[in-house]
């Protein structure tokens, strides 16, 4: 497995990541640190959720078009960001298997992105499958290039980026794109309010154990000793920005203890710290924010609901 971020690395971001977000006013956290071996499985439970619509719904859209995704592409490497479990991007293995040689599969979650590549490379013994511990929003100009890439980015995680980090990122893919390179980028849509709440705070509360997971993460990486019971989960439907945001809000007046970084955190009762955002898309915004970054809308698929998005482009 190829490392572009080391355990020192990913202490030194979480320190001032969260350093900076305790700091701020409203709080807030970066989505990025759900993610250690217990936060990766959590969102795969997420995935199987009755109101968690996206997987299953980009799923339908990538069985659906494999064939032509395929066919547009002729990808020799398909190198997927922020892959997780890679479960969907099977469907893409197989349906490239006419000129896939590699699957560069990328992520910060480094135990479980090992044993995810390790049971897809079992089940495609052709194709080279070369894990990659990275950090899409730091390490892009690092991954291999070469041949005709297809750089998937799927389950709308583009939608966990504020706008300005998600141009910027956007930006900084094609710099690294050749001519014949594409991108297959997920993208939740816009929704009515109920479900789009719903799908981030479902009833069994396997949200809330994911969203307090960060919560666990600094109590053990920077020996913390926040209090997971004296939070509360909350999602909420941000309209004029068009995004959910996840939230913990405190359930009474505390203090917070950050041993590695030395510091205390007040937090007052109702006080509420956002995790996440989970900005949804409209086609033409898509389209806008691509051609802002110098790439081009190729193609747009929805599945028969019109709920999720899947959208091919190319450089400009
Ligand atoms: N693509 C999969 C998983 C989505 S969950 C799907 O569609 O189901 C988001 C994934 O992105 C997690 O595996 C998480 O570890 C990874 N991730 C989050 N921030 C990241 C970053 N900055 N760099 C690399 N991977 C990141
Ligand atoms: C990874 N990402 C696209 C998920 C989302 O829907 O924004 C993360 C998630 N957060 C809560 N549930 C799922």
């Amino acid at each position: 497995m190829e490392l572009f971020l080391t355990a020192d690395d990913l202490a030194k971001s979480l320190r001032r990541d969260v350093g900076d977000g305790l700091a701020g006013s409203p709080k807030t956290l970066p989505p990025k640190w759900f993610y250690d071996e217990r936060g990766s499985a959590l969102f795969e439970d997420i995935t199987r959720l009755g109101e968690y619509y996206p997987t299953r719904r980009e799923r339908e859209i990538i069985k659906a078009r494999a064939d032509e995704i395929a066919e547009l592409t002729g990808a020799t490497t398909l190198l997927e960001l922020g892959a997780g479990s890679g479960e969907k991007t099977r469907l893409l293995l197989t349906a490239l298997a006419g000129t896939l040689r590699s699957y560069v599969p990328v992520d910060v979650s480094g135990e479980f992105l090992g044993e995810a590549a390790a049971a897809i490379a079992a089940d495609h013994p052709d194709i080279a499958v070369r894990p990659v511990v990275a950090d899409y929003e730091q390490h892009l100009h690092l991954l291999p290039t070469g041949g005709r890439r297809l750089i998937a980015f799927l389950g709308g995680t583009i939608g966990n980026m504020p706008p300005a980090a998600r141009i910027g990122f956007l930006g900084a893919l094609r710099e690294t794109m050749g001519p014949d390179d594409a991108l297959l980028l997920g993208a939740d849509l816009v929704k009515e309010e109920d479900r789009l709440v719903r799908a981030y705070d479902d009833a069994s509360g396997v949200t809330a154990e994911f969203n307090k997971n960060v919560l666990r993460v600094i109590n053990r990486e920077l020996d913390a000793d926040f209090d997971l019971d004296a939070f509360e989960h909350l999602s909420v439907w941000n309209p004029s920005d068009e995004w959910v945001e996840m939230r913990l809000r405190s359930l009474r007046d505390q203090t917070v203890r950050i041993g590695a970084l030395d510091l205390t955190a007040e937090f007052a009762a109702g006080e509420e710290m956002r995790t996440e955002i989970s900005a949804k898309f409209r086609r033409e915004r898509m389209a806008t924010e691509l051609g802002a970054a110098g790439l081009r809308l190729a193609e747009f698929w929805t599945d028969e609901a019109g709920d999720f998005s899947l959208t091919l482009a190319r450089p400009l």
